[in-house]
Parts: C-alpha cells; structure tokens; sequence
C-alpha cells in the first residue's frame, strides 16, 4: 500500500493525454478500493475480537484509521472525477492531497504491524485456533467481497507451477504469504479473464 502511494505521489506529473490521466486514475481508484476493503476487514473481524479479548488492544488502530480518512477520501473522490474528467487533473494537486493524509497514513501501516505481529496476537489468543478461524473467516469476506474486476487483477499474482509473482509487486521477495491461499481458479481469472473488463483504461492499446 505504501509503495503504490509513494508510486502515484512519484508519478503525478507524468500523465499528461487524456488517455493517460483516465488510465492513471483507474489505478488510483484500484488502491483506494483495495485500501479501503483491507481497513474494513481488520474492523469487522480481527479488531473486534483482539477488543473483546483484551480490551483497549486495537484502539489506536481504530483511531489512526480515523485520522487518515479524510484526507484519503478527498483522493479518491478527486480521481471518481477525473476518470470522468480527465481535463481537470492537477498532478500539483494531487502531490499535495497526499502530503496531506500520507504521512498519518505510513505512520499508521507502520505501527500497526507490532500490533498484530505474531508475538503480540499469540497473547490475544491464547489458543491458536482461535486466531487461524478469525483469520479464515476474514479471508472468506475479503475474497468474497472484493471486486473481482479491479481489486483481484490489481493485486492477486501469477502461479505457473511452482513460481509464483505477484502481477503488480516489484519485489517478490516480500509478498505478502496469504496471497498463496487465494484459490489457483481466482488467481487465473484475475490474470487472464477480470482485467479485460477494465482494459479500456489500459495506455497501452491505445498507443
Ligand atoms: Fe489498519
């Protein structure tokens, strides 16, 4: 998440047909959606549990979540705009609504990792199954409510037999390990079926 942000901060001069700008919003809007859906799910599922366990535990978490939104929002409705204006984008714009919420943002990715770093979440959950079903149950909603058309192709990875790369990840190295219990089937289609529905964004059929 934060290497996306930091690529569209990097970016935001670059587009500059109308093409280009629309193709760039599209992959904004994939990361906001895909952000968005990864927030949502740790509040439905894992930060209520860890709460109800052990009280005041996920808190900071929910606040920083808080903190971040407005700003992270205002992006997002921006680039719902621009794909269907692409004449109004401002790449001056766009650098400063991310300097805006970015930094609360990173802060947030980062401390949030000691929180629910295995040591920490072995002392919310005493029993490890525990943890494996609301991690499970998490899992089930997140690919059962993802968009199958953006947020599948924008992060789901390629499988051939044993190799596996993550179609929009720069180093494999650090992939995220629960991608490999998305299902063989969904990873194939996110590759080769869902991104055609969203193919008219792509700069690259257009030249
Ligand atoms: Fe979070």
């Amino acid at each position: 998440m934060i290497r996306a942000l930091n690529a569209i901060h990097a970016q935001a001069h670059v587009p500059s047909t109308n093409q280009e700008k629309k193709s760039f919003a599209n992959y904004v809007l994939c990361w906001c959606e895909y952000t968005h859906h990864h927030h949502e799910g740790e509040e439905k599922f894992l930060f209520p549990e860890c709460e109800k366990r052990v009280p005041g535990s996920m808190h900071e978490n929910v606040e920083q979540h808080k903190a971040f939104m407005d700003g992270f929002t205002a992006m997002e409705s921006y680039f719902s705009q621009v794909r269907l204006t692409p004449e109004i984008y401002d790449g001056n714009k766009v650098q400063k609504m991310i300097e805006t919420f970015g930094p609360t943002f990173t802060k947030h990715l980062t401390e949030e990792i000691e929180t629910i770093s295995p040591a920490n979440l072995a002392k919310i959950f005493p029993v490890e199954k525990d943890l494996e079903n609301n991690f499970k149950t998490m899992l089930a909603w997140v690919v059962k409510t993802s968009s199958k058309t953006t947020s599948f192709p924008w992060v789901t990875f390629l499988k051939t037999g044993l190799i596996k790369k993550i179609i929009t990840h720069h180093d494999q190295t650090t992939a995220p390990w629960f991608l490999d219990m998305i299902p063989s089937i969904v990873v194939f289609l996110s590759r080769h079926v869902f991104y055609w529905f969203n193919k008219r964004y792509s700069i690259i059929q257009h030249g």
